[in-house]
This record gives structure tokens, C-alpha cells and sequence, in this order.
């Protein structure tokens, strides 16, 4: 028996030095280490040996299994890493090489500005909050004073979703100012807010009109807040976003919801107050609507004007941006033009 197993450990090594791909392999070890195997059927049958053979022919079995196996392993590393070399030299890959970039995109520049006006409103202590777009006329008009048939409402073009008889009726909303009535209901004063968002208008636009574009909306009550701290917070913010020495001009305005109201103008960075395309010849583009906040709106919303007062404002980003980074047409930041985005 013993002499058997030397044959055949003889004969598979032979046939194993033979080999050259990994089916082959797996061919051997089927016939030499398999169920089937003559090996197999020794180490099965040792059992039913006299006992000074079974303990000799057991041994040698175990040896020739175990050395099977040990080349086999061998053998198969040697053939994978031939066949992985082959592969790759056929291949032009080159896996040293280092990856292509992947180009990554880049903020919008009124997203840019939108995250640069809030942070300076936060270092005055103001909280950052954003309101839904789809708006009900009662918080973009009624409770803001703008009462159905007022002529205020066509200073507001409006974008209307369900018809407009509806005293419930939805819109986009105009401005930011809804978010004033809907933070004085949720929370007691005193409040400090900023509000950014997009707005909705239905007009035709022109180079500082468009009829979707971005606002922030702010919002200071408190028990002694005068207009004196409106334009004092203004200053602050004009120092911070268009430099110590830009001129800043305050003018009244009409609001219903507000009263006083006041204008707020920068003078035009691209020519100095001279007039060119970007100021519509005038020196000066309006940024933005303010005032004290009227009483009527306080009342409407809880907070009782006798105790407390304070400020809003609404300013256009877009205005802000094209004044920051010259751009002299409104309608380029959403061109999709990747020239100009690219700038930024
Ligand atoms: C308002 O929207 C008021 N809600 C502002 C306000 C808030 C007043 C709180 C008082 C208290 P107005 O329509 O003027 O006001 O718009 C405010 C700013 O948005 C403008 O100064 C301008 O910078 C910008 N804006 C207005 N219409 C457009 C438009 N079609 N395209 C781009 N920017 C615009």
C-alpha cells in the first residue's frame, strides 16, 4: 500500500510540474485531493487495516495529502500572479499613474453673498430663519395692511396660484416682509431676524429687474427701539459689505406696513455717482425698504404697541451682488452662462 501511495504521489507531482493555467489546476485537484480520489478512498479505508498497517499507512497518506496541498497552494499563487502580469501588460493601463481631477462645482455668487449679508446681521445678534415661498394672501398682503383692492397691491405684481377673490388664496410670495407677521405670532419680543429667500414678481425685466429674485428680510422689536437704531444697524452693514468709505443714502418711503418708511440707496461703485448703465444714469441703485414697524401690524400680531416698537427691512440680493462685483445686468445670474459663473 505504501508503495502504491509513493506512484501515485510521483505521478501527481509529475503531471502537477505540467500545469500552466488555473483550470488545469482545479482539474488536478479535483482528481488527485477530490472525494473521488484515490487518496481519498486510502485515508477512508485505513480504518479497516490490520493495526501495524493501518498506523504506517496512515502516516504516509497524511504526509502525501499534506504535500499535495502545500503544492497545489504553491502552485496556484504562481500561476494567478503570471496571469495578473500578463493581464496588465496587455492592458495600457497604468496604475501608478495619479486619478483625473473630478471638476467640483462652486456656490452661486448671490448664494455666496446671501451666506455673507446673514453673518454679518448674526455678528449684530441677529437669528437666521427662512419662510416658504408659497405664500397665502393674508401674511403677503392683509396683515401687512395691504387689505384687498388697497393700491398698494400693485406695487407687489403678484404670481397668483389659486384665484385671487379667495380671501385664502395662495401666491409666491413678493417679498420676504410675510415672514415678519408669521415670527411675531410664533414667538414673544424681543426678536432679532434675518430672513433670506427667493421672491416673485410678475414683471418684465429689464438690467435691475428680474421677476425672481432674492431678498433678506429683518426684523428688530424690542421696548425701545427707535428709527435711530434702523439706520445705525444699516451703517454697520454698509461697512461691512461695501467698504468704510461707500456713501449711503436714506430717503422716505411708503410702506404700508411700515411707518416712517425710508429708502436705502448705495452710490453706484462703477462710476462714483457719475451714472452709467448699472445705476440707470442716476449715481445711486436702491438696495432696499425699511421703517419702524407700523403699529396697526404689531396689534394684528399680538404685540402691544403701546410697550413695544421696532424695524424691518426688505433688501434685494441681487442689487447688492451686481453693486459688489460690477455686474451691470440683473438677468446674467440666472443666464446659466458658465463664462460668467465661472468668476466667481
Ligand atoms: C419690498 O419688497 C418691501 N417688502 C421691503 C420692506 C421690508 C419695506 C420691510 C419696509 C419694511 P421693494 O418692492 O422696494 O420693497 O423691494 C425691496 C428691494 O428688493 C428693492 O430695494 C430692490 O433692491 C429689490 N427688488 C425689488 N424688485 C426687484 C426686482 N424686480 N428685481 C430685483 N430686485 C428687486
Amino acid at each position: 500500500m505504501e508503495r502504491e501511495l509513493d506512484q501515485l504521489e510521483a505521478a501527481a507531482l509529475e503531471e502537477l510540474s505540467q500545469i500552466d493555467d488555473l483550470p488545469q489546476l482545479e482539474t488536478w485537484r479535483v482528481r488527485y485531493l477530490g472525494k473521488k480520489s484515490a487518496l481519498t478512498s486510502v485515508l477512508r479505508g485505513v480504518a479497516t487495516l490490520a493495526s501495524e498497517e493501518r498506523k504506517a499507512v496512515g502516516a504516509r497518506a497524511n504526509t502525501v495529502k499534506k504535500s499535495f496541498q502545500i503544492q497545489l497552494a504553491e502552485k496556484k499563487e504562481s500561476l494567478s500572479l503570471r496571469s495578473l502580469d500578463e493581464s496588465l501588460g496587455k492592458s495600457s493601463l497604468d496604475v501608478t499613474l495619479p486619478g483625473r481631477p473630478l471638476p467640483y462645482g462652486r456656490m452661486h455668487p448671490i448664494t455666496q453673498d446671501i451666506i455673507e449679508i446673514c453673518s454679518v446681521f448674526a455678528d449684530m445678534g441677529f437669528q437666521v430663519i427662512e419662510g416658504p415661498e408659497v405664500e397665502r394672501d393674508y401674511y403677503n398682503f392683509e396683515a401687512l395692511n395691504i387689505p384687498r383692492n388697497h393700491p398698494a397691491r400693485d406695487m407687489f405684481a403678484t404670481l397668483w396660484i389659486d384665484s385671487r377673490e379667495d380671501s385664502n388664496a395662495r401666491l409666491l410670495r413678493t417679498h420676504t416682509s410675510p415672514m415678519q407677521i408669521r415670527l411675531m405670532e410664533r414667538q414673544k419680543p424681543p426678536l432679532r431676524f434675518v430672513v433670506p429667500g427667493r421672491t416673485y414678481r410678475y414683471e418684465a425685466t429689464d438690467a435691475t429687474h428680474d421677476w425672481m429674485f432674492h431678498q433678506v428680510e429683518g426684523l428688530a422689536i424690542d421696548t425701545d427701539i427707535t428709527l435711530r437704531d434702523l439706520k445705525e444697524t444699516f451703517f454697520e452693514f454698509c461697512k461691512n459689505i461695501f467698504g468704510r468709505d461707500t456713501r449711503v443714502r436714506f430717503r422716505c418711503d411708503y410702506f404700508p406696513f411700515v411707518e416712517p418708511g425710508a429708502e436705502v440707496a448705495i452710490e453706484c461703485v462703477k462710476c462714483k455717482g457719475a451714472g452709467c448703465r448699472l445705476c440707470g444714469g442716476t449715481g445711486w441703485l436702491e438696495i432696499l425698504g425699511s421703517g419702524m414697524v407700523h403699529p396697526d401690524v404689531l396689534a394684528r400680531c399680538g404685540v402691544d404697541p403701546s410697550v413695544y416698537s421696532g424695524f424691518a427691512f426688505g433688501m434685494g440680493v441681487e442689487r447688492i451682488s451686481m453693486l459688489r462685483h460690477s455686474v451691470d445686468d440683473i438677468r446674467l445670474f440666472c443666464s446659466d452662462d458658465f463664462r460668467f459663473l465661472r468668476q466667481f
